[in-house]
């Protein structure tokens, strides 16, 4: 069921943005050369105690996962995809880094995620950032009142098949609200014009991840969690809340 929000809950939603868009800085500030991914998931937990905000991921057990998440968040590096789990691995020398985040204030939650290289890069994973980066603003460009939730998945599939990257097939964004992950689901791929009317008071986590390789097909690790693409080529992740408001698109997750 797809529960709409009322204004005065998505400025209370907007907390938990604030709160998610300065541990994904502070995360990012930390992540270099060295420091390990476990070290990276405290400093996001620094910031949410002091924010007096709640992990949303730490024990998050959906059905299809063997276990509770076990991190604060998601730090999949290179062909990890999404949900990496924050382990002892340090950090390489252009390393490509996506991190997750999700935070939860009076019980709303936020979820944003930003990929970047760990000092000097391959201009190629530049490239791939910049390509989830820019599917992500069309997405959220796409996010009007009125529009369909097709106009989102086809402007986000678009920029990601005209560079020739995969698209991960059956997973993509999704409601949020007192849930992290409410309806709609929000699909990386499909056809302007179909699909769910967006509304005001609509509250989603749009999320491109684009493959380097160009395969849409992933695999999990024993851990049950990771998400690996299958010919091991590097993937960017780029994720932001978005409310769908009268005045069109707001961006929640933001400082
Ligand atoms: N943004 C990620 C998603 O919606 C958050 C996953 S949280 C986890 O899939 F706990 F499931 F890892
Ligand atoms: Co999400």
């Amino acid at each position: 069921m797809v529960e709409l929000k009322t204004p005065a809950e998505i400025a209370a939603m907007r907390e938990a943005g604030r709160v998610v868009a300065r541990a994904l800085a502070a995360v990012r500030e930390a992540a270099s050369t060295g420091v390990s991914l476990v070290e990276l998931d405290a400093v996001a937990a620094q910031v949410m105690t002091e924010a007096g905000a709640k992990p949303s991921f730490l024990g998050y057990h959906p059905r299809w996962a063997p276990t509770p998440y076990p991190g604060v968040i998601c730090a999949s590096v290179n062909d990890a995809i999404v949900h990496g789990i924050p382990g002892r691995y340090r950090l390489q020398e252009g390393d490509l880094l996506s991190i997750d985040c999700g935070a939860a204030v009076d019980g709303w939650h936020g979820d944003a995620a930003v990929s970047f290289v760990v000092g000097g890069a391959d201009p190629a994973d530049l490239a791939l950032i910049a390509a989830t980066e820019e599917a992500l603003a069309a997405g959220i460009a796409a996010a009007q009142p009125g529009a369909k939730m097709g106009d989102i998945s086809a402007a986000i599939g678009t920029v990601g098949r005209a560079a020739g990257y995969g698209v991960t097939e059956d997973h993509g964004g999704h409601g949020v609200g007192r849930a992290m992950h409410e309806d709609p689901p929000v699909p990386n791929d499909g056809r302007a014009g179909r699909g769910l009317r967006l509304r005001p008071g609509l509250v989603i986590a749009i999320e491109p991840m684009f493959t380097r390789g160009g395969l849409d097909q992933y695999r999990h690790d024993p851990d049950g969690w990771t998400l690996r693409t299958t010919d091991r080529t590097r993937a960017s992740h780029s994720e932001h809340t978005v409310a769908i408001t009268d005045a069109g698109p707001v961006v929640l997750t933001l400082p």
